[in-house]
């Protein structure tokens, strides 16, 4: 017997709605079913690309279509409201990181989707992206020995003038370059060292041309294992770069993601095969599939995606006071 279709509706249909569209297109069991934007134009022209009825209201969308699963691709202080109304009408999610504006936000949306009795992915893509999992198998398979540290630096023209006004704006975004770009690292280097962040020093350097977000910060970062690491982010004009070095007693990894993976056990970095399978937007819908189905938690539930924010919540708290932070992870 054909086992039956989930419903995908997104809500956004901005810069990343095409990955989520995409993704569900390439899916068996999925079916997207509606998109909903304030933008009339653009939703329009989304819903034309895919051939699925338009909404300017995400809630009229919910409740009238019924989808299974809502992809959540909203500005970072819509996060909440949307997971919340999702939660109550019994929709899984596909909630876009960060996960929501503080750790309380957070906590109300572990509430929702506990009462709702539905699954949560946050949208975490670095668990996913190939050259990242190629790195963490190496990793694991204890390739460069024990780990020592890890740093990641990242720059991009982050205040290009493509970039939405919201994401400039720290009350709807949640901070800057820091907040969106800078929790993909705090994720990346949690993830591949399989350890929890405990302390954090962090400062934030300057503000860019548009907005009152930073634009470039510094993170140092203890990890429960012992090991130190650091995020170095600028997003100002210059060499675009995305690179996290991890060093261990019997070799290095550079990892550029999205790009390459590199192996040093000795002489210079030599290039490594990367295995690609399906897109990460893929592995993350099978992966939200196979929790939906099983009843089981994602690879990203949203314990976790609280566990990024409380991170990032002291990275600010750490730039503003000057002060090193503790995670209580109590
Ligand atoms: N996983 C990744 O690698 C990745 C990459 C890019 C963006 N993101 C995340 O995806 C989310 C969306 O980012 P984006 O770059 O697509 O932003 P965007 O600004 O391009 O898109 C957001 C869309 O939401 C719409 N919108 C705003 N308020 C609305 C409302 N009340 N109802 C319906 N629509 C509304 C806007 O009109 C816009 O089209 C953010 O959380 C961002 O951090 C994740």
């Amino acid at each position: 017997m054909a086992k039956a279709e989930l419903t995908v509706a997104v809500i956004g249909a901005g810069a990343i709605a095409g990955r989520h569209f995409s993704a569900v297109a390439e899916l068996e069991g999925l079916r997207a079913c509606a998109v909903a934007d304030l933008n009339a134009e653009r939703v329009e022209e989304a819903a034309a690309q895919y051939g699925i009825p338009a909404y300017l209201d995400y809630r009229e969308m919910i409740q009238r279509e019924r989808p299974d699963i809502v992809a959540i691709a909203l500005p970072h202080y819509l996060h909440k409201e949307a997971a919340l109304f999702a939660a109550s009408n019994g929709c899984h999610m596909m909630l876009e990181k960060p996960m929501a504006l503080s750790v309380d936000e957070c906590d109300e949306i572990i509430q929702a989707a506990q009462i709702g009795e539905v699954c949560v992915l946050v949208g975490h893509t670095q668990h996913y992206m190939a050259e990242n999992i190629q790195a963490k198998l190496m990793i694991d398979s204890g390739l460069i020995g024990d780990l020592v540290m890890i740093h990641d630096v990242r720059h991009t023209d982050y205040f290009r003038d493509s970039r939405p006004d919201w994401f400039l704006e720290k009350k709807k975004s949640g901070g800057g370059i820091l907040a969106n770009l800078g929790t993909h690292s705090i994720d990346k280097i949690q993830w591949l060292t399989g350890s929890r962040v405990c302390k954090v020093n962090a400062s934030t350097s300057h503000n860019g041309n548009r907005g009152d977000v930073e634009g470039s910060g510094l993170i140092y970062l203890e990890l429960e294992n012992g090991m130190p690491a650091s995020i170095v982010q600028a997003g100002y004009v210059g060499a675009a770069r995305n690179e996290t070095e991890i060093i261990g007693t019997k070799g290095m990894l550079k990892l550029m993601t999205g790009d390459s993976l590199w192996l040093s056990a000795g002489g210079p970095y030599e290039r490594v095969e990367v295995p690609r399978s399906v897109s990460p937007f893929e592995l993350q819908y099978m992966d939200l599939l196979q929790a939906i189905s099983s009843g089981g938690d994602t690879g990203c539930p949203p314990s976790y995606g609280r566990d990024i924010i409380a991170i990032l919540e002291k990275v600010y708290a750490s730039a503003v006071s000057g002060k090193e932070q503790y995670m209580d992870w109590s």
